[in-house]
This record gives C-alpha cells, structure tokens and sequence, in this order.
C-alpha cells in the first residue's frame, strides 16, 4: 500500500466503478463523521470526490484507499483533506437577504436599545469561504453605527469542517465578479480592490471575524456558550432530520435569552422547542430564545 506522505499523483489512473457496498460504506463514514448524507442521486458527487483525493495519493482501489482513511494518524490526516471534497461549499454574500434584513431591522435594534449588554457574540456554524461571516459583520457593524449606539462592541466565529474553506475566509479574498452580490453600503464600506482579479474585505471588518475549524457534530462539546446570533444555512439540510433536530436543541441552548437563531428557510419543518419562539415573517425561518 503506497504512503499518502510519500507518493506524487499519478498520472495514469483508473479506479474502477465504486460498487453499491462500497458506496454505502462511504455513505455510512461520511454521515457518521459529519453528519452530511449523501443520497443515492448523489454518488457521483461522492465518488468523484474519493477518486480525485485517491488520484492525488496514489490509490486505485477504493477499499484500499477506505482502510487506509481508517487507519490511525495517517488517516486522520487524510481525513481533513478528503472532507472538503466530500463537502458542499457553494455560498455567496448575503444569500439569503430576508434574514439580514431581520437582523437589521427588528433584532438589532432591540439589542441596541439603552441597557444592552454592551457586545454582541454572532457565530455562523457551517461557514464555508466566510462570505454568511462577513455579510453578518456588515449588517452588524453598519446596523451598531446606523443606530448611534457606540456602546455595543461585536465579534462574529466562523466554524466550518473544512480547513480549505477556512484558509479563503481567513484571507478575506475573493474573485472581484463576486462584489456585486454586495449590496450597497456595504460594497463600498467594507471591500477594497486589491488587485485586477480580487476584492478584499477591509481590516477593520476582518478583525471582527475569526475562523476555526470544527466539526458541528460536537456542538455539545463546543466552548460557545451565552451567544447573541447563531446563523446555521445550509448545512443543516445535509443532514437527516433526526440529527437535525437535535443540533438545533443544542444550538438554542447556546444562545442567550433574547438571542435569535437564524435558519435557510425550509431548512426544518416543524421544529418547537420550548427554549425558543418563531419570530420574523414568512420569508425567514429564525427563532428567538424566550428564557
Ligand atoms: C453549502 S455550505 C453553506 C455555507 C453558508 N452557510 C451558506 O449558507 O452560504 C455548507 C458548509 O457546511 C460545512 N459542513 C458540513 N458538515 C459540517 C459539520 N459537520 N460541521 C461543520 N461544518 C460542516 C461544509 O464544509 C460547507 O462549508
């Protein structure tokens, strides 16, 4: 079996088909250690992802590649590579604009109001390149100062399971075609031309945003406690409903009274919990914790 350490790719290569066994095997690690299940409808995405890490490796056979993921250090290691082939990263600024909206209109404003705590604690779980933490820093800090109230200091954490996506959100670069999912002010506020292909974001912007890596499954274990704003898109719905619901319970234990969860709408159907109370209008799926 050739080491992942030592071997170059390839550059002849021919897995073969990756049979129904193997694909269900595969289907089972992923969900088991990040929760995404990959349908049956989905295997090309799943198998395209394990043939080009297997490419770069030097494997050919999946079961070999399979045990070798399995296989102590060497295949944790691998692990954090091959999870972000195995994961959907598509994201844009402000992708959902009714959610921020909330924000900026009737949430923010309520916790900005004379007694305040005096900072806000945003997280946005699942956070691929940065973009859902940046738009947050936008509507916050733009919404603080909208409002005169210099009292109100805020941060936003950025979690996502893969390390790559988290290299592009720390670097805060992004392809200049994409500025214009920006709407103003914040376009001109908070981006700056770094060079003919990208756009970045300001410092004073990025300084309020940090990354790290972690794998929402041990969102019970995870430091994050007393929160103002959770914002989860699009993660969630990779998930079977089951798991879905009990990370959103954990989720609303983290916040703190007053604070909103933030949801893509149709993310869940039927969710209560006793914590939490549905609050915004059709167009938006969040949740305010209550007591
Ligand atoms: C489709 S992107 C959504 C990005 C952003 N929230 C948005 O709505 O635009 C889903 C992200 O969830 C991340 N993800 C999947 N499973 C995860 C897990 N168990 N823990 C943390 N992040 C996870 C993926 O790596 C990916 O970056």
């Amino acid at each position: 079996m050739p080491s992942i350490a030592a071997t170059a790719a390839k550059p002849i290569f021919s897995a073969p088909n990756m049979g129904e066994e193997e694909f269900v095997r595969w289907v089972d690690l992923l969900e088991r250690r990040t929760g995404v299940v990959v349908p049956l409808g989905r295997k090309s995405f799943l198998v395209t992802g394990v043939r080009m890490r297997m490419r770069e490796t030097g494997y050919d056979d999946f079961h070999n590649y399979f045990n070798e993921v399995l296989s102590g250090a060497r295949g944790a290691v691998e692990w954090t590579t091959l999870v972000d082939r195995l994961t959907v990263h598509e994201t844009r600024f402000f992708r959902h604009e009714p959610s921020y909206d909330l924000i900026a209109g009737e949430w923010l404003p309520e916790q900005a109001r004379p007694g305040g705590t005096g900072a806000i604690h945003a997280w946005s779980v699942g956070c691929a390149t940065g973009e859902e933490a940046y738009s947050l820093a936008m509507v916050l800090d733009h919404g603080l100062r909208s409002l005169g109230d210099n009292r109100v200091f805020f941060g936003v954490t950025a979690t996502d399971i893969s390390n790559p996506a988290l290299i592009v959100g720390r670097t805060a670069l992004y392809p200049k075609e994409r500025r214009s999912e920006i709407p103003e002010p914040f376009r001109s506020t908070y981006t700056e031309d770094r060079d003919e292909d990208s756009f970045a974001i300001v410092e004073s912007l990025r300084k309020r945003v940090g990354f790290a890596l972690f794998n929402m499954l041990e969102v019970a274990r995870a430091p994050l406690k007393q929160l103002d704003l959770i914002f989860c898109q699009n993660v969630l719905i990779y998930f079977a409903r089951e798991r879905r619901k009990h990370l959103l319970e954990v989720l609303a234990s983290r916040l703190k009274p007053g604070g909103l969860l933030v949801l893509g709408p149709g993310e869940v159907t039927g969710f209560t919990d006793p914590l939490l109370t549905r609050v915004g209008g059709r167009q938006t799926l969040a949740y305010q914790r209550v007591g």
